[in-house]
């Protein structure tokens, strides 16, 4: 049987849908700071504008140069922090050579307030807290969860298996899989008898960085997988899963791309008008 395709693009265009009216009413506006020309950087910015597009509302890309030093971009966050025409921005990963070793530093000197990427220690405070308390929930994470959520996917009760523990997507979306009531399992590199644990899974996320790496004999018949990886091969992008090898087993599959993609640059559009409503209520 053909597996239910999770697709990200119908998912996303429904949440687009819901935020339009919002957008019109709020009016918030969203900046993106991108330091060098790292070509994959350049094309998801791309994607990001063009959905503020689709909603209407207001973007702003920063270009810095690729030899832009750390004095240089915190500036520019503190400008931003303090611009209120600003609802919201974030610094597109990865940085440029010198500036790599300051990610928790840039991260950290964003406004919690504006932290639409969700990256920053209040926002996954609140996100690890409950389901409730969330505030910016991490972009990836949330559009993975939504995903589930718009294709009727049950997360209570199911075993849901992560594969990766990154802090931007592995580890929150254990957390907000665990907030809503599965029972989760984290692997990662060091993980001994990957494949037994990845077998047990009702639900697989597949964030590993590795092209293709779920294999067929790793799944479960009937098992539910969420690939979050995009690798650029000379045979097109693929994903973290053999998307082809586990169409006759899995009973509902996302697509690379067009899959969690959608769903990330939705969701921080998502965070952007929370961070306008939340900031017209503390004025
Ligand atoms: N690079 C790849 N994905 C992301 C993202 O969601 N946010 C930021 N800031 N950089 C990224």
């Amino acid at each position: 049987m053909t597996p239910l395709l999770l697709d990200g693009k119908v998912a996303a265009a429904a949440l687009l849908d819901f935020l339009k009216p919002l957008v019109e009413t709020l009016d918030p506006k969203l900046v993106v700071i991108q330091v060098g020309d790292d070509p994959a950087s350049s094309s998801y910015i791309k994607q990001k504008v063009k959905s503020c597009e689709k909603v209407s509302m207001r973007s702003e890309h920063i270009h810095m140069p690729s030899d832009t030093t750390i004095e240089t971009l915190m500036q520019k966050i503190d400008e931003l922090n303090n611009d209120e025409d600003v609802t919201g921005f974030f610094v597109q990963l990865p940085l440029p050579g010198q500036l790599s070793g300051h990610e928790p530093e840039i991260i950290k000197a964003i406004s919690p307030m504006k932290d639409v990427d969700g990256f920053g220690a209040y926002n996954l405070g609140k996100m690890f807290l409950s389901k409730e308390f969330e505030h910016l929930p991490p972009a990836t994470p949330s559009g993975i969860i939504r995903l589930l959520e718009h294709f009727d996917i049950e997360i209570e009760g199911k075993h849901a298996v992560v594969v990766g523990r990154s802090n931007t997507v592995g580890k929150p979306v254990a957390v907000m899989l665990l907030n809503r009531n599965a029972t989760v399992t984290i692997c990662h590199s060091r993980t001994k008898n990957l494949s037994e644990i990845t077998k047990q899974a009702d639900i697989l996320i597949a964030a590993v960085g590795k092209p293709k790496m779920i294999t067929a004999d790793m799944v479960k018949e009937g098992a539910v997988v969420v690939d979050v990886g995009i690798h650029r091969t000379d045979d097109g992008l693929c994903g973290d899963v053999d998307y082809e090898g586990l169409q006759s087993k899995v009973s509902a599959i996302s697509p690379v791309p067009g899959g969690v993609g959608p769903m990330t640059v939705s969701s921080l559009l998502r965070n952007c008008v929370t961070a306008k409503e939340r900031q017209m209520e503390l004025r």
